[in-house]
């Protein structure tokens, strides 16, 4: 087959949610129609359970399981998907948010009772950074929720971006009756199935049909005013605008239930985007180029301490990736190849002799790669757009094993660059800052350096608000900002420079004072070097 068709066929997407909204349920949903796994619980299985945070031999043991899990690929009708998984659990937040780097599209999961929540928000922050084209799944209609159109509003005031229904609720919670299929103008009757398709489906081109009545009672009459109002508020659904990122489709149903799913993924086929071509600090690198290219996005450790190799997960921007042939590693100037690529499918991971755009392959890696990495097929270029965002909890490491520092310091290393947690140094002396998304991390942090290197660490918690990168033409107000407030500059991994800032009051006053100094929360605008 041609590499063109190859990249046709694919579509690489995530499903997000705030935890708890149902986007394990969904993506289970999703591998069912697609073939991809038999039973329902095979992904449910795998998740980090809240109860889990007690239980930290527990979450080492399903992260272990979730490398299986990270890329789902299945077949349907006749595309390839990938579906990329992304941990639910909050302390992971930003192995969703690099996940979203690899991905063309995505599926966002709404509880219809709690509406847009803290994590959707920054999920959705992620999103717009790349224009990213999102399909929102309200959930869960069967609970008595809230209104539609109060909802709707809710998205689009929140979450800046518009929306435009595609099917509509009829009645909710106790109420529900089923959707109404905007598009292609039938009434889909709710019916409870783990496992199949709605099939009580009729049409209707004509709304004041009195079989309406019949077959929803009171709710007929609710339909037809809501579906007057929608049409008359919401101009036609625009494709294009929706691949711009700027506008996204609604469904409504409910994922345990399997009520309304096939319909979105039937919508989601037709309309989300094949994978596109990717900014590099060379320009635009199209998947249709002939020689191959790809980044790394994620690392994942072998939990066991004998085998310390790691699996690094790259996704393929263009070209052809083969096993065995010699690829370039742009930032350590140095060919490798790999004898053991592989692909996943749902439970499976198997052996692959070629991957094309918007795969993504697990390669086993002994220490060559971290998170960022580009492999070209001999070009110089390098990925752009798979930053570091700014951690929520930072902690001073404190060495309880001095005779161990060496242990210590490439533990620590090596972790960060796995994506564990994030490192920043102190530009005077030798202290480290580690900062995370969640608590979590520490415990993992501190287990880990004990079981794998050998080296025990406490942390003394810092009171920092937000590391900020920061940018500026402005040389002079640069150099004296850097010089004023040298105690809260630090060193990121790749040695840029990063101002921690104490509240978010201070971060004003200093954006006040220094004016012409840009502030931003992830690394995607380092430009200034140590
Ligand atoms: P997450 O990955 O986004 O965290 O959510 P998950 O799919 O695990 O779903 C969270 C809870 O919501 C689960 O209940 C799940 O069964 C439930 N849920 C998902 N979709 C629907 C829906 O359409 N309607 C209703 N009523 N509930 C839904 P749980 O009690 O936490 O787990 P379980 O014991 O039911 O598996």
């Amino acid at each position: 087959m041609k590499l063109k068709d190859e990249i046709s066929k694919r579509k690489t997407f995530a499903i997000i949610s705030h935890p708890d909204a149902g986007k394990t349920t969904l993506t289970e949903k999703f591998l069912l129609f697609g073939g991809a796994i038999q039973t329902a619980g095979a992904v449910k299985n795998n998740k980090i359970t809240k109860t889990a945070t007690s239980d930290f031999m527990e979450i080492e043991k399903q992260r272990g399981i979730s490398v299986a899990t990270s890329v789902m690929g299945f077949e349907y009708k006749d595309k390839l998907i990938n579906l990329l998984d992304t941990p639910g659990h909050k302390d992971f937040a930003e192995d969703t948010y690099r996940t979203l780097t690899a991905v063309d599209s995505v599926v966002l999961v709404i509880d219809c009772v709690k509406g847009v929540e803290e994590q959707t928000e920054r999920l959705m922050e992620v999103c717009r950074m790349r224009d990213t084209p999102v399909i929102v799944f309200i959930n869960k209609l069967d609970l008595e929720g809230r209104d539609p159109f109060e909802l709707l509003d809710e998205l689009e005031e929140k979450l800046k971006i518009n929306v435009r229904p595609l099917s509509w609720p009829i009645g909710i919670g106790a109420t529900f009756k089923g959707v109404y299929n905007l598009q292609e103008k039938n009434v889909n009757l709710f019916q409870s199935s783990k496992t199949k398709r709605a099939e009580n489906i009729m049409s209707f081109d004509d709304l004041s049909d009195p079989q309406l009545d019949e077959l929803l009672g009171k709710e007929a009459d609710q339909l037809r005013e809501d579906v007057e109002l929608v049409e008359g508020v919401y101009d036609e659904f625009d494709q294009t605008e929706y691949l711009n990122g700027k506008l996204a489709p609604v469904f409504f149903g409910s994922a345990v239930n399997n009520f309304g799913i096939q319909e979105m993924l039937d919508e989601f086929i037709d309309i989300a985007p094949a994978p596109k071509g990717r900014e590099t600090d060379e320009g635009e690198i199209d998947p249709e180029r002939d020689k191959f290219s790809g980044f790394i996005f994620k690392i994942h450790a072998n939990l066991d301490p004998k085998h310390r190799d790691r699996i690094a997960f790259l996704r393929v921007c263009s070209g052809k990736f083969q096993r065995n042939k010699f690829f370039h590693h742009v930032r350590l100037d140095k060919d490798l190849r790999f004898s053991n690529p592989t692909s996943f499918m749902a439970k499976d991971k198997s052996l692959i002799e070629e991957a094309f755009p918007g795969d993504v392959i697990g390669l086993y890696d002994t220490g060559n790669f971290k998170i960022g990495d580009t492999l070209t097929e001999g070009d110089d270029f390098t990925f752009k757009g798979i930053p570091s965002f700014s951690p929520e909890i930072f902690k001073e490491v404190v060495n309880d094993d001095p005779m161990k520092s060496k242990q210590l310091e490439k533990g620590i290393h090596q972790l960060t660059e796995e994506g564990v947690a994030q490192l920043f140094t102190a530009r005077m002396g030798n202290k480290k800052y580690i900062g995370t998304v969640g608590e979590l991390q520490f415990e993992v942090i501190q287990y880990r350096l004990k079981h794998e290197y050998n080296a025990s660490v406490s942390f003394h918690p810092l009171n920092f608000y937000k590391a900020c990168w920061f940018t500026s033409d402005n040389k002079e107000m640069l150099d004296e900002f850097v010089r004023l407030k040298s105690n809260y500059i630090v060193h990121d991994k790749d040695e840029n420079l990063v101002f921690l800032a104490q509240t978010a009051g201070i971060l004003q006053i200093t954006k006040d004072n220094y004016p012409d100094i840009d502030f931003h929360f992830t690394s995607e605008f380092k430009a200034v070097e140590a």
